[in-house]
């Protein structure tokens, strides 16, 4: 996916009314299809987000996020919780889905998606986005009356198929640790990588068993963090410029290549990339040995 805006004098300009910030490159017609305007001055590329273990996170309680970002700064980590209207309950909450926190539920991020990447608007989202802002282009190819995802007379409609299926999509089993992955667990902490990945989290009570009262060893704290010069220039929900949600690290090792860009085909090259509040632990991530540093990424390779 690629975003694009205007930024001057530090304020972000989504340039909405041209269509931003996400690109619709694709269309039904070729005539359609969306192009970064000349008055964007930000470019930004995105990989999508891994859709597996989601209802297990759209489980931990707010408090839970929120009581991480209360902790005491320390080594300059000082997480914040993203706190975003939540379109489907009206409600303001913990964002915790997409790069940037930007959403809270799975059937507002559903939503979401049927609208803005696929051109599907929904009761939660019955306005269609014209190509670059143009309504009469939009006029010219948009022959379906709105919301084309049609709630029947149970409430629901594919949007709410659509966050249920991921809601009970199950994380990937971890490996069982070698002698050298329990080394690098340990390093894992010492080196302060715990303190944004943390390993685990708890749900709250749940309607649906399978997600009620689960350890969840997704490896993040849910919490945007400034990450300085992998800063990606765009400000969506409650993120600035330089900030981002700390990704889950369950199925890293089939999830190549990293980065909210794809900018590391590997491992280590992500750590090695990792800047403003997470300085202090790359750092350490460098110092290590050789040997440390395998142990440390056998141990990731585990999850
Ligand atoms: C200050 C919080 C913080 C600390 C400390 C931290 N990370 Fe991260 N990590 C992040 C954020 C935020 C990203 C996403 C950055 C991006 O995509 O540009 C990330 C991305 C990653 C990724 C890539 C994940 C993916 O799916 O693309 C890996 C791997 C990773 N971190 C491992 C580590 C390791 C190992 C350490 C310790 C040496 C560490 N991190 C320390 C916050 C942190």
């Amino acid at each position: 996916m690629t975003r694009f805006g205007h930024t001057e004098g530090g304020v972000f300009d989504p340039l909405a009314e041209l269509g931003g910030s996400l690109l619709q490159f694709r269309a039904i017609a070729p005539g359609a299809r969306e192009f970064v305007p000349p008055q964007a001055n930000v470019v930004a590329r995105r990989q999508t987000t891994p859709l597996f273990g989601l209802g297990l996170i759209e489980a931990i309680p707010d408090e839970t996020i929120l009581a991480l970002a209360a902790l005491p700064e320390v080594d300059g980590v000082s997480g914040r919780a993203s706190m975003v209207r939540d379109v489907a309950s009206g409600e303001m909450r913990v964002g915790r889905f997409g790069w940037k926190a930007q959403q809270a539920t799975l059937l507002s991020f559903s939503a979401d998606a049927y609208l803005n990447e696929m051109g599907i608007t929904s009761r939660l989202f019955p306005d269609e986005n014209a190509p670059n802002g143009n309504a009469a282009l939009l006029a010219q190819f948009d022959r379906v009356a709105d919301p084309e995802d049609v709630t029947g007379p149970d409430g629901r409609s594919a949007i709410d198929a659509l966050a249920d299926f991921q809601r009970l999509l199950a994380p990937p089993a971890p490996r069982p640790l070698t002698e050298n992955g329990t080394a690098g667990k340990t390093l894992f902490g010492s080196v302060g990588c715990a303190q944004c990945h943390v390993p685990e989290l708890t749900t709250g009570e749940n309607p649906v068993a399978a997600l009620s009262g689960k350890t969840v060893a997704l490896y993040s704290d849910l919490l945007l963090h400034d990450m300085g010069s992998l800063g990606d220039g765009i400000v969506q929900g409650d993120a600035g410029a330089s900030e981002f949600r700390t990704p889950p690290l369950w199925g890293l090792s089939a999830s190549s290549p990293y980065l909210h860009d794809g900018r590391a085909a590997n491992v280590d090259q992500a750590i090695r990339a990792h800047d403003g509040e997470g300085r202090a632990a790359r750092d350490r991530y460098n110092a290590l040995t050789r040997t440390q540093r395998n142990q440390l990424l056998e141990f990731l390779r585990s999850l």
